[in-house]
């Protein structure tokens, strides 16, 4: 009986640890048939006390053959699963170290930095010297120098940041050209790109802090025709096509003529926009002939030279080829807007 029975129990765990799918369900077949407390083979061992002496000899060596073989049994099986396991994990995990790495983000230049390089060379290549000048100016080279003494209306056309000291941030790139003057002479042809700054409410289309690039070409005889080919040779280079631009005169008291070039609105195509407050047009670009004064204010004698002048606002210049809608977005350091550049 008792031999019957441990060897069907023998074959049919020996069977079941053959189907395990999982440890788990290996787990289980051995609590059920080894497990101390209640293993079936546990259960067959208590019968055991009612035999004779050397009929429980016999049936213990039975018992402990068949704990012995369903041991070994569960260990080969387990070192089965822990082997796929090993196996998953390494296909799962592995490094294909040839791979290109991805590397660090890497930045770009701003949008307004493309388009000031852009500008440079082009104005290098018509033979033109780039100037930088201070941010913190003096009153005499943002206002006095370009004629407008103290007591002219024309101050007031820039609300300006007054620093301690009676200095300034300058309100526009032109006193560079008064820089230029001084230090180059005629003839003379530069350019000047950097910020300018004015006290003025933040809206779409206005910041406190802007771009511009001053231009200034001095010479025998130079004419209105001249200032409108180089203009329109900048507008090309920039737009890669003839924008549509319309002159009217402007007045900045340092050019006579003067004039305010603005270029047809490309966001809104001329409809009317917060950019062009409506209008369908944007002032870019202010130009004009040197006003005799400024050049007499700088050593050149305007009676034998003369030249034009003009101070491109880059800001509203990169916000019209990128159509951009908001002049806020340029600074505003918000990564999400610089990444489309
Ligand atoms: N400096 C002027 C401004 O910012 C622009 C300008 C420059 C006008 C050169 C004429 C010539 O308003």
């Amino acid at each position: 009986m008792l031999d019957e029975s441990i060897q069907e129990l023998e074959a049919g765990s020996l069977a079941r640890i053959a189907r395990a799918q999982s440890p788990e369900e290996l787990e289980a077949v051995r609590v059920e048939v080894l497990g101390r407390k209640g293993g079936a083979l546990a259960q067959v061992s208590k019968d055991m006390g009612k035999l004779a002496p050397e009929e429980r000899a016999r049936i213990g060596k039975l018992l402990n053959g068949a704990k012995q073989k369903l041991e070994d049994a569960l260990a080969a099986k387990k070192g089965q699963f822990d082997e796929a396991d090993l196996r998953a994990r390494l296909d799962g995990e592995w490094i294909d170290l040839t791979l290109p790495a991805p590397g660090p983000r890497r930045g770009h230049l701003h949008p307004i930095t493309r388009i000031q390089r852009e500008l440079e060379d082009l104005f290098v290549s018509l033979g033109f010297t780039v100037l930088d000048g201070p941010e913190v100016e003096t009153e005499y080279y943002n206002f006095d120098a370009l004629n407008i003494p103290a007591d002219h209306p024309a101050r007031d056309m820039q609300d300006t940041f007054w620093l301690d000291g009676g200095n300034l941030l300058r309100t526009h790139t032109s006193p560079v050209q008064v820089r230029g003057m001084e230090r180059l002479g005629p003839p003379l042809r530069m350019i000047a790109p950097g910020r300018a700054f004015r006290n003025e409410s933040v809206d779409a289309s206005h910041e406190h802090t802007f771009y511009q690039l001053e231009g200034m070409m001095i010479d025998r005889e130079v004419s209105v025709a001249h200032l409108l080919y180089f203009m329109k040779t900048l507008l090309t280079a920039i737009f890669h096509r003839e924008a549509t631009v319309r002159l009217r005169p402007g007045y900045f008291p340092f050019v006579e003529p003067g004039f305010e070039l603005d270029i047809q609105c490309l966001i809104c195509g001329g409809a009317g926009c917060p950019v062009c407050k409506q209008s369908g047009w944007v002032e870019l670009l202010p130009c004009g002939l040197v006003n005799p004064q400024v050049l007499r204010l700088s050593g050149i004698d305007p009676g034998a030279w003369n030249g034009f002048a003009f101070g491109l606002g880059l800001t509203r210049l990169a916000m019209m080829r990128y159509a951009i809608d908001d002049i806020r977005h340029l600074q505003g350091g918000d990564l999400r807007f610089l990444e489309q550049f």
